[in-house]
C-alpha cells in the first residue's frame, strides 16, 4: 500500500543566515564503530599476512583507502557486548601464542584474538584516525583496565611498558577516547543505573592519565530514550555540576554518557528486510529515524540540568538501521544490504547531529565493515568490495566536519505524509526504551542542515518522499553568496543498492545544473530542484 499524503506543498521555503554561525559540528559525530563480531575485523578490516588480498600487516588496504576518503575521525573497538567480555592481554604478543576465546554474544565462534591491541592501533594510524577503545568492565577487573592505559600510553620502564615494548612497540601511543563498558543494562552486565554508576565512577578513576596522555572517559548509557539512566549518570558524577567553585568536569571519573539508539523497521523479532520492503515499511523507517532529533534533546534537556555549561559531552556510540540478516548468512553475524533507504536514513540522523551538536560531542555509525548499517561489504568468496549507499552520504558530508553549523529556518507550510502504521518498537531488545509507538504518525519529508567552514557554506539536503519531486527555495542573508555547486545521491527506488556485480546503483554525481542561485547579492534565494527519494549537497561561496 501507498501512504497517503496529508499535504504536499511542492515548494519549501527557509531562510538561512550566512553571517550568523552556531556552535562547531564536531568532526566525530561522523565516527565509526568496529567490533568482534562477523565479518566487520576478520574478513573485513583484517585478513591475515598470509591472505591474497593485499595488506599491510594483515589489515586490507582496500578497506583503508575507501575510509581514508571519509576523514573518518575516530574508531571505537573491539565492542559493542564482546568488549565486556574481552581480555586485552590475551591479543598481545606473537599471534600463535596467543590463547582463543568464545565470542559468545556474535555466532558463538571461536575467536583466535590475532586481531589484537597492536593490530588495531596500526589499522587506526594506516587510517589516520584516533582509536576509541573500550574496556571490560562487565566481566573485566579494575587492575585489568588500569593495566591497559599503562599498556597503551606510558613512556617509562614501569611493568606494562615494558611488556608493550618486548611485544615491539617502542613508543606508547596516543589514546584519548575510554570507554567504561558497553550497555551494562544489557549484554553487559545487566545492571541498575545506580550500580553501574558506582562502577562508571571506580573504573573512570583508575583508568589514569598517564604523562601528557589525557583520557576522556565515555561512561556506556541509556538504551534509547531512557532519560532516567542518564540522569543517574549525571548525578553519580557528583559536584562539580557546573557552579561558580566547579573543579571542572576534567576532574571528573568520566567527561561523557553515551547512548545507543538503532532504527529498527518491524519489532525487534521481525525487522524486515534490508532490501525487500514497501513503501509503507519504507516510511516508517525514515520516520523512525527522523525521532533521533527528540531523544538527542531528551538526553540534552536531563543533561542541561546538572551541567548547564555543557561540560559533559553527550556521545552516541551505536546507530544506524538494524534489519534482518541477509537470508542464508549466519545469524549472528548481522550482515545486511544496504539500500539508497539507509542512506536517507543516515542523511536524517546528521542533519539531528549538527542542530544539536552544542551537546553531542561523538556519534559512532553501527558498523563499519560487513556490520548492521555499513559503509563497506567485502564479498566473502571473491573479497570484492563493495562501497554502500550510507558510506556515500559520509563522503557528501564531508565539509561538515568541525564547521560551523548554520541554522535554517524553514517557513510556511512544509511537506508532510501519514505513515499509518509506525511498525518499530524502536526498542533496542525486546523491551528498550523505545518512543515509537504503534498507530499513524506525520513524517515531514524535507530534511536540511548547512555550515560554514573556510569561506564556503555546505547544505545537506533529503527529500524523503519517494514519490514526489520538491523544490527547496532559502533566502540567503548576511554575506553576498557565489556560484553553488551540488552533488546528488539516489536511483529509481529506495530499495536500491550496490553489489559486486553493481558497484555503482547508487553513486553521487554532479547536481550543479539543478540548482540556481537567484537576486542580487544582499537578496539573493539560493534554489534546489530535489527528485524524490534523494539526498543533495550544495556548495556556496561566500564572500
Ligand atoms: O552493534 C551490535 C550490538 O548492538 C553491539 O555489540 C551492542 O552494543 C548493541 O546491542
Amino acid at each position: 500500500m501507498t501512504s497517503p499524503s496529508t499535504s504536499q506543498p511542492r515548494t519549501v521555503e527557509g531562510v538561512v543566515d550566512l553571517d550568523l554561525p552556531g556552535h562547531t559540528i564536531s568532526r566525530h559525530v561522523y565516527g565509526h564503530f568496529a567490533e568482534h563480531l562477523g565479518r566487520c575485523i576478520y574478513g573485513g578490516f583484517y585478513v591475515g599476512e598470509d591472505s591474497p588480498i593485499p595488506n599491510e600487516g594483515g589489515i586490507r588496504l582496500d578497506v583503508v583507502e575507501a575510509l581514508r576518503a571519509l576523514d573518518i575521525p575516530n574508531l571505537r573497538w573491539p565492542g559493542g557486548c564482546f568488549a565486556d567480555d574481552y581480555h586485552w592481554k590475551d591479543g598481545i604478543g606473537p599471534r600463535e601464542q596467543r590463547p582463543t576465546m568464545v565470542n559468545s554474544h556474535w555466532g558463538d565462534v571461536v575467536e583466535d584474538n590475532s586481531f589484537g591491541t597492536h593490530e588495531f592501533m596500526a589499522l587506526c594510524e594506516l587510517l589516520g584516525t584516533e582509536p576509541y577503545i573500550s574496556a571490560n568492565v562487565g566481566s573485566g577487573t579494575v587492575a585489568e583496565a588500569s593495566d591497559w592505559v599503562q599498556y597503551l600510553t606510558r613512556a617509562d620502564a614501569s611493568p606494562m611498558a615494558a611488556l608493550r615494548r618486548a611485544n615491539g612497540r617502542e613508543e606508547p601511543w596516543k589514546v584519548r577516547f575510554w570507554g567504561l563498558g558497553n550497555e551494562p543494562w544489557g549484554c553487559g552486565g545487566r545492571m541498575s543505573a545506580e550500580a553501574y554508576g558506582e562502577l562508571a565512577r571506580t573504573f573512570g578513576t583508575y583508568s589514569r592519565d598517564m604523562g601528557d596522555n589525557t583520557l576522556y572517559r565515555i561512561a556506556a548509557g541509556a538504551a534509547n530514550a531512557d532519560y532516567r539512566w542518564t540522569e543517574v549518570l549525571m548525578k553519580a558524577l557528583g559536584r562539580g555540576l557546573g557552579g561558580a567553585e566547579d573543579p571542572g568536569f576534567g576532574n571528573h571519573a568520566y567527561q561523557a554518557i553515551s547512548f545507543h539508539c538503532y532504527t529498527v523497521a518491524g519489532s525487534w523479532e521481525h525487522k524486515g528486510s534490508a532490501t525487500e520492503f514497501d513503501l509503507d515499511e519504507y516510511y516508517s523507517t525514515v520516520l523512525q529515524a527522523q525521532r533521533i532529533e527528540e531523544v538527542l534533546a531528551g538526553h540534552a534537556r536531563v543533561m542541561d540540568v546538572y551541567d548547564p555549561q555543557r561540560q559533559v559531552g553527550l556521545v552516541l556510540d551505536e546507530w544506524g538501521t538494524w534489519f534482518d540478516v541477509e537470508p542464508g548468512t549466519n545469524p549472528g553475524f548481522l550482515f545486511q544490504q544496504n539500500a539508497l533507504r539507509d542512506a536517507l536514513v543516515a542523511s536524517v540522523h546528521f542533519d539531528a547531529f549538527h542542530r544539536h551538536a552544542d551537546r553531542l560531542v561523538m556519534a559512532n555509525i553501527a558498523q563499519t565493515v560487513n556490520v548492521l548499517q555499513a559503509m563497506i561489504l567485502t564479498d566473502e568468496d571473491s573479497g570484492a568490495l563493495v562501497l554502500t549507499p550510507s558510506y556515500h552520504v559520509f563522503e557528501m558530508n564531508k565539509g561538515h566536519h568541525d564547521a560551523a553549523h548554520l541554522p535554517v529556518h524553514l517557513r510556511g507550510e512544509v511537506p508532510t505524509r501519514t505513515v499509518p502504521d509506525v511498525r518499530g518498537l524502536g526498542g533496542h531488545g525486546p523491551s528498550g526504551h523505545g518512543i515509537y509507538e504503534r498507530g499513524p504518525a506525520d513524517l515531514t519529508t524535507v530534511s536540511l542542515s548547512a555550515s560554514a567552514k573556510d569561506g564556503r557554506a555546505l547544505f545537506s539536503l533529503t527529500n524523503l518522499d519517494a514519490e514526489q519531486a520538491v523544490t527547496v527555495r532559502l533566502t540567503v542573508r548576511g554575506t553576498a553568496a557565489g556560484a553553488p555547486t551540488a552533488r546528488l545521491l539516489t536511483a529509481g527506488a529506495v530499495q536500491a543498492h550496490n553489489t559486486p556485480a553493481q558497484l555503482e546503483a547508487v553513486a553521487p554525481r554532479d547536481h550543479t545544473s539543478s540548482v540556481r542561485l537567484e537576486g542580487a547579492p544582499g537578496a539573493q534565494t539560493l534554489v534546489v530542484e530535489l527528485p524524490a527519494h534523494s539526498f543533495a549537497t550544495v556548495e556556496l561561496p561566500t564572500a
